[in-house]
């Protein structure tokens, strides 16, 4: 059946991944404005809120939950900037975690996509993305908000596009990814170097399986086992790795990571050029020779 004709028939209610429209915030959308109004565990993220969101007292609003999972501004917009010289072909965005929508507004405000996709699981959680992208201004017609299983939707993307709403059936070799997971699991604040086997709720393998076949970027703990992210390098091909700082500490590190076979709509071969765009300040790379790590002031 041709999509148009899936579209036709059942109307969009049936697609199983479909726009979000506009969410109503609900109670746990929060802005908190004074220290008394916060629990105890969040007190020490509402301190730095300034750094995580400037525009906080315009009325950006989180979940309890987004506090500990939010990307602060000055990580996002380097991010952003990293992903700015990446191969010209590559137009859409997904977001495969959108949380509060850190990253999602500094992507969309660098100019640099024509389509951003901001997938996140959480009603609550999208609504306050999407009411925090309002306060930024972002162009509401360059993000389309999809509620759901991000990994149900690639799943989709790859095997049964007809299954999406068309405006989410985006062609994969003109698509990079950016998925900033939840983090956890044994180990992950303790251990010198986490083991991304055994992070949580999902490791190095799902998420890399889950987007192999496009140029993507994993935002992950900053003492992530390189050598773990450098054997998913494919044949010939490094893995830049860059550290993202606040105050010359590391905050999260992302990996850059090429596409390992990359057909487009057409069967042909996509290009790739996935790098950070900044010149790091430091560079080593004897962890690996499939890595290039390097760090990145951010503030
Ligand atoms: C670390 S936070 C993302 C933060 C985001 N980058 C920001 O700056 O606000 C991870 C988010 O992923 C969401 N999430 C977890 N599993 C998901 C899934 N399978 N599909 C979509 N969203 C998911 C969580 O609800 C949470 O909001």
């Amino acid at each position: 059946m041709g999509s148009a004709n899936f579209h036709d028939i059942v109307g969009s209610d049936a697609f199983a991944f479909r726009p979000a429209g506009e969410l109503p915030l609900t109670d746990d959308c929060r802005h908190y404005e004074g220290k008394h109004e916060v629990p105890w565990d969040i007190q020490k993220y509402f301190a730095q809120r300034y750094s995580i969101f400037s525009w906080y007292d315009e009325g950006v609003c989180l979940t309890d939950d987004a506090w500990f999972g939010v990307t602060p501004e000055p990580v996002a917009n380097a991010i952003a900037a990293d992903l700015q010289d990446s191969e010209s072909s590559k137009t859409v965005l997904i977001d495969a975690f959108a949380g509060a929508g850190g990253n999602t507004i500094a992507f969309a405000l660098s100019g640099r996509w024509e389509h951003i996709i901001a997938i996140e699981r959480d009603a609550s959680t999208l609504a306050c993305a999407q009411n925090n992208s309002r306060i930024y201004g972002v162009d509401p017609a360059m993000v389309t908000w999809v509620r759901g299983d991000s990994f149900e939707y690639f799943r989709a993307l790859i095997n049964r596009r007809h299954t999406l709403h068309p405006k989410l059936r985006v062609d994969i070799a003109t698509t990079v990814v950016f998925a900033s997971p939840p983090w956890g699991g044994p180990g992950y604040r303790s251990d010198d170097v986490f083991d991304l086997r055994t992070m949580q709720p999902y490791n190095l393998k799902q998420l890399h399986d889950a987007y192999s076949l496009m140029d993507h970027v994993l935002f992950l703990p900053r003492t992530s086992d390189i050598r773990q992210i450098a054997r998913l390098a494919p044949e010939g091909r490094k893995i830049p790795v860059v550290q993202y700082c606040m105050q010359g500490a590391s905050k999260a590190m992302a990996a850059y990571i090429p596409a390992t076979a990359n057909l487009g709509q057409d069967g042909k071969q996509a290009s790739s050029r996935i790098r950070p765009a900044s010149r790091p300040d430091h560079s080593e790379n004897e962890s690996s020779p499939s890595v290039e790590n390097s760090t990145r002031p951010t503030q």
